[in-house]
């Protein structure tokens, strides 16, 4: 029995190098497409990875927008103009209205590098190393109104090893979210995992501690 495949919309404002993962994930079977790709950046080099793909890429600037409100519901317009399954937020550097989040309640994932609850917010690699943590890793979730807040799916640790930078830790964390975010992907496509009531179930169950990966 053929399935259709699942349709994303992935907002991003950099590098893109998770879209990147997702892109090459389905091209592997992953059972999802990329409807669009779109940023609030011109200049993010994920809008060119998805152009190569054959992607269609949006430009969302924030500048002419009176506030977070306003734009945020230009972005939902734009968004929904592709009828997406599924946003996946990957490296979208805008803290995102309950407008917005209510919007897409249920259908909404980020990643976070850090082992959520820990670390929220920006520099992550440079505060897991600050507060001498011994394990670091990324975290898939889904998206509500508190900030890297949300029920985490599942995690990747990473070991910090003694003469780690934060670019080293950085570039080990960045390995294992390009595994860990099309894994979700994939759950969600399968209808593994879904938020029901607020809550989050895998598997027909409430899931309330994450799936880890790579247990050390
Ligand atoms: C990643 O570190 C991700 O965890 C965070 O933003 C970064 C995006 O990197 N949310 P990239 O643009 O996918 O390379």
């Amino acid at each position: 029995m053929s399935k259709e495949a699942l349709s994303l919309v992935v907002l991003l404002s950099g590098s893109g190098s998770n879209l990147q993962a997702i892109i090459d994930a389905t091209a592997d079977g992953l059972p999802a497409k990329i409807a669009a790709v779109i940023s609030n950046r011109d200049d993010a080099y994920g809008l060119e990875r998805a152009a190569k793909s054959g992607i269609e890429t949006r430009v969302l600037h924030h500048k002419p927008y009176p506030n977070r409100e306003t734009y945020d519901q230009a972005l939902i317009e734009l968004i929904d103009g592709f009828q997406p399954d599924l946003i996946i937020l990957a490296g979208f550097m805008r803290i995102l209205s309950p407008l917005f989040v209510q919007h897409y309640q249920g259908r909404l994932l980020n990643i976070h590098p850090s082992l959520l609850p820990k670390h929220k917010g920006l520099h992550t690699h440079q505060r897991a190393l600050e507060a001498g943590d011994t394990v670091h890793g990324a975290s898939v979730h889904f998206v509500t109104e508190e900030l890297d807040g949300g029920s985490v799916v599942l995690q990747a640790q990473v070991a910090v090893e003694a003469n780690d930078t934060e670019e080293r830790l950085a570039a080990r964390v960045l390995k294992q979210e390009h595994i860990i975010y099309p894994q979700v992907i994939g759950w969600f496509a399968d209808g593994r995992i879904a938020i029901i009531n607020h809550q989050l179930e895998m598997d027909g169950k409430p899931l309330n501690t994450p799936v880890i990966v790579h247990p050390l």
